[in-house]
């Protein structure tokens, strides 16, 4: 996750907007309580990672203000695609795409008949690739330094 925050965001956020993306990003051990989150490895080494939630947080890490762990409503709710990350040696060979495939999968069998994340600037390829759609811009400062998101969603 580290190295996937500092590395792979480069071309899209200036060193200040990385340093502060780390408020807003990172691991939430929710997901892991959950049982929603997986891990890819590749020749025994960790090769990415990413999970979903049934739960009402849309973004962020245990140190991110104002999570919300209240359960959604399949019939009325979007499942929450969350905290995908791949390490930067094992980028463009469909890590991504398995994790989020895997997702759908999961939150479908939940009865959840939409799907909805926030987006960095260096994930919307990957979303935009996989079917999601653009709800809305927006910046994220909590972290000190304004933060460019997308809130992107796909019917499953
Ligand atoms: C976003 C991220 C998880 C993508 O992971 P990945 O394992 O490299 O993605 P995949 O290999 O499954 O890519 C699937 C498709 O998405 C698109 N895509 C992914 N990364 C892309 C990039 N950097 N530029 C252009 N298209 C990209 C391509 O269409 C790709 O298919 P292709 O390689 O056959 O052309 C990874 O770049 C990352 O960790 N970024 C930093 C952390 C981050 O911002 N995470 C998102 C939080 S919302």
């Amino acid at each position: 996750m580290d190295l996937a925050i500092s590395e792979l965001q480069k071309p899209f956020l200036d060193d200040s907007q990385i340093a502060s993306s780390r408020t807003i990003m990172g691991l939430d051990t929710q997901l892991i309580d959950d049982g929603t989150y997986y891990i890819v490895e590749a020749d025994g080494h960790l090769a990415g990672c990413g999970g979903w939630s049934r739960r009402a947080t849309l973004y962020g890490g245990d140190q991110s203000p104002g999570r919300n762990a209240a359960l959604l409503d399949p019939a009325r709710d979007a499942a929450r695609v969350r905290a995908m990350y791949t390490h930067p040696h094992h980028t463009r060979k469909g890590v991504g795409r398995l994790i989020l495939s895997l997702c759908e999968t999961a939150a479908r069998s939940e009865g959840f008949t939409r799907v909805e994340l926030m987006a960095t600037l260096a994930g919307e390829p990957l979303y935009r690739a996989s079917g999601y759609e653009r709800r809305e811009r927006l910046t994220d400062d909590r972290g000190g330094v304004a933060v460019p998101l997308l809130r992107m969603s796909k019917p499953l």
